[in-house]
């Protein structure tokens, strides 16, 4: 949805008001005047989590109210749902232009934070990648015009800062979505290459994309390796947003498989086609240099993406092989499904050699991560205690959350190989973790983060709070602690 905010929208350009009501004291707003309070009041509206009533009555033609349940227990989670429910209505009334009222504050937030997740999410409620629908274009969903109506504490200058920032990082979440959702047949390493210029060239970035003959010579053995199974050629990209003001620079690297078959060590058949997801990391890097850019933070963000299909083949890479990474280091293949690390090894290695301040790297790195924490949370990693701090805060006020799971030396007893420097694999047990001990070998960083996002990448299935497939994971996280490094 195109988002706009508004203290006192025009009702009589409106299809459909929805006011978000929570149980309790109605909380005060103007909107709608005394006979939207009466019509509420009449309707005898509880404002319970399940419950919502619309009003045919005066101006707009549609008022919808929709339920919160409890105030005290008001979160950004159940916002989110509520959002949706908003935009599940709007869709099947092809309202063109609604007006949405949240009268209230989220606990741990303030009035402009609140207004800015409400808008966020709103900007997603309603998304939907149907590239290769091919209904007739009438068909489709027209195009829906949000307009929030701002906190009283939001003034009108604010209100149009708000809306200027959330529809750029919308811009970047779409970005991810749509990039994420496409096919592996269409979404191949040369075609993320591409978007990765396009979106640069428009954002007024500098983007690199670097071949199999250029990866050979910068000797990337792990990303090498992986591709060996693939007719599609590597890609390593690398794109760099440097505003002239920047005093803190930033390295974002993310997985980007386009497909994960495992390879000779190939995964069994059911669901596989959710391995078109393995490159959601990659995409959230495109996506938040996007957004920092068009929100112009003043700092240096370098975006550093590895990209290759994970498949079998005769020339496929396989489980006894002795690789040499970038780094020099060697690391004999147990698994070629572990094949997230193996091209994140060079990635984070090539990282490092740039000295940034701070590396965060995006993965879908592992189903272990998805047993511990489910879909609710990332799997969150760091050698920096601060910055491992500073993520989950900024998490939390953007609607991400990250659970931050150990990297202890002890762990890197599960991947010491007999032939080479370590193994890609240390079996089932602490999957998650004994990835990221992988992953720590080729960084050179005090200061390195990595989120598994295997399991808030992409949605298995729609939920109340969540649409199928990509997320746009990592994201909203990422451009919040931007602006906390900024300030
Ligand atoms: N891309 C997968 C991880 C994954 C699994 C992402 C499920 C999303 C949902 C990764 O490359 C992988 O296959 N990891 C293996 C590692 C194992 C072989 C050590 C895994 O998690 O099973
Ligand atoms: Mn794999
Ligand atoms: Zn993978």
């Amino acid at each position: 949805m195109q988002i706009v905010m508004e203290r006192e929208p025009k009702l009589s350009k409106i299809d459909h008001l929805f006011v978000l009501l929570a149980e309790g004291a109605r909380p005060a707003f103007t909107v709608g005047g005394k006979a939207l309070r009466k019509a509420i009041d009449d309707a005898q509206f509880g404002g319970r989590g399940d419950e919502s009533i619309t009003i045919l009555s005066g101006e707009p033609r549609k008022t919808t109210l929709i339920g919160l349940g409890k105030e005290d227990a008001l979160s950004i989670r159940g916002v989110r749902g509520a959002l949706l429910r908003v935009a599940k209505i709007a869709k099947a009334q092809r309202d063109k232009a609604i007006a949405v009222l949240f009268p209230y504050v989220i606990p741990k937030l303030d009035a402009a934070a609140t207004m800015s997740v409400v808008a966020g999410f709103l900007a997603q409620a309603d998304y939907k990648y149907d590239a290769y629908i091919t209904v007739k274009k009438e068909d489709k969903q027209p195009h829906i015009t949000a307009t929030i109506v701002a906190l009283p504490e939001i003034d009108a200058k604010l209100a149009k800062r708000i809306e200027h920032e959330v529809r750029a990082v919308a811009a970047g979440i779409r970005t991810v979505r749509d990039l994420a959702n496409g096919p592996g047949n269409l979404v191949t390493p040369a075609f993320i290459g591409n978007r990765a210029q396009e979106v640069a060239k428009e954002a007024g970035v500098k983007c690199t994309v670097y071949g199999k003959k250029e990866i050979e010579r910068m000797k990337m053995g792990g990303l090498l390796a992986v591709n060996r199974g693939s007719d599609e050629e590597p890609r390593f990209i690398v794109l760099e947003y440097a505003p002239k003001r920047a005093k803190t620079h930033v390295a974002l690297v993310g997985k980007g498989i386009t497909f994960d078959s495992g390879g000779i060590s190939i995964k069994p058949a059911e669901r596989m086609e959710e391995m078109k997801f393995d490159m959601c990391g990659a995409a959230a890097v495109i996506g938040t240099i996007q957004a920092a850019a068009a929100l112009e933070l003043p700092v240096k963000v370098t975006g550093i993406i590895a990209s290759t299909e994970n498949l079998p083949s005769g020339s496929a890479y396989k489980p006894g092989d002795i690789i040499t990474m970038m780094s020099g280091k060697t690391v004999e293949i147990v698994n070629t499904d572990a094949e997230g690390r193996m091209i994140l090894g060079d990635a984070l290695h090539y990282a490092s050699t740039l000295e940034p301040d701070h590396i965060i790297d995006y993965a879908t790195l592992t189903g272990a991560c998805v047993v511990a924490l489910g879909s609710e949370a990332a799997g969150l990693f760091s050698n920096n205690d601060e910055l491992a701090q500073k993520l989950i805060e900024c998490g939390e006020r953007a609607g991400e959350r990250l659970w931050r799971l150990p990297e202890w030396d002890e762990y890197k007893e599960l991947i010491r190989s007999e032939w080479a420097d370590m193994k890609n694999s240390g079996g089932r047990w602490g999957g998650a973790i004994t990835a990221a001990v992988f992953l720590k070998e080729y960084v050179d960083c005090p200061s390195w983060a990595h989120l598994d996002i295997a399991g808030t990448a992409y949605a298995e299935h729609e939920t109340g709070r969540e649409q199928r497939g990509a997320t746009g994971a990592g994201v909203r996280v990422t451009i919040e602690l931007l602006r906390s490094l900024s300030r």
